[in-house]
């Protein structure tokens, strides 16, 4: 089948959904072993994980633009449910694999979706992962980080992170949403974790990101 055809029209531009297809589709055809790697765990994924780590609640999490699948898995394993969407079948082929690979199918519910298409109901979700993802709905990005602070239950948390200058250019330009932003949307919560960071990933192309892990005001806190 056509790569193109196998993934839902979104915001972001055929030629970068191509790029993480073709890189999902490397996954595919790889063994099951690499898929027990869980060892890259962004910073902000992991400040959730030190927090519910040892609870033993069955927390609701939704891991928006999954990838690969390893926050979905990750957050599995510490015993969340985890509805994992993405525009691509092949990254939902690549985090089912993952979640049967680790014995963690029953928590792990992928689902090929535009992570901007359906109503995100208020206070219905523990924890909410939103990693390199946002950026790509371009002018709906904060409009949809404010649903989803929305959707969190009190107590509950979101991880985001995503691109801001130094960055190379891109046709279209990249949505940067800048830390002053992101406080302002997570005004009134407890911000665990805020950060930014410089990363060289080949020569000539040094980017930069920022990430915030905010917890919403509650009785319980997660
Ligand atoms: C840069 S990758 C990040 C993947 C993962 N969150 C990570 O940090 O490893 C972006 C992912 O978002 C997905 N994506 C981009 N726009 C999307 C949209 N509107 N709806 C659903 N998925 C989308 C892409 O298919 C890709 O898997």
């Amino acid at each position: 089948m056509n790569s193109k055809k196998e993934h839902l029209k979104v915001q972001a531009p055929d030629k970068w959904m191509n790029g993480w297809d073709n890189y999902h589709k490397k996954l595919l055809e790889g063994s099951d072993e690499q898929y027990k790697n869980l060892t890259f765990i962004t910073q902000p994924v992991q400040v959730i994980g030190m927090k519910i780590y040892g609870k033993g609640e069955c927390l609701k999490a939704l891991d928006l633009g999954c990838g690969d699948g390893r926050y979905a898995c990750f957050l599995a394993k510490l015993g969340c449910k985890v509805h994992a969407i993405d525009a691509l079948e092949s990254a939902i082929e690549v985090t089912s694999r993952r979640a049967k690979v680790l014995g963690l199918e029953k928590q792990v519910i992928a689902k090929q979706k535009n992570i901007d298409d359906w109503t995100l109901e208020p206070e219905s979700y523990d924890i909410i992962v939103a990693v390199q993802v946002l950026q790509y709905l371009f002018d709906r990005a904060i409009p949809r980080l404010k649903e989803i602070a929305a959707a969190i239950k009190p107590g509950g948390m979101v991880a985001y992170s995503g691109n801001i200058p130094p960055h190379f250019k891109t046709d279209p330009p990249m949505k940067f949403i800048y830390e002053e932003e992101l406080r302002e949307v997570f005004k009134g919560w407890t911000l665990l974790s805020v950060g930014r960071d410089e990363r060289l990933r080949r020569p000539d192309d040094l980017r930069g990101y920022v990430w915030i892990v905010a917890q919403k005001a509650g009785e319980e806190e997660k």
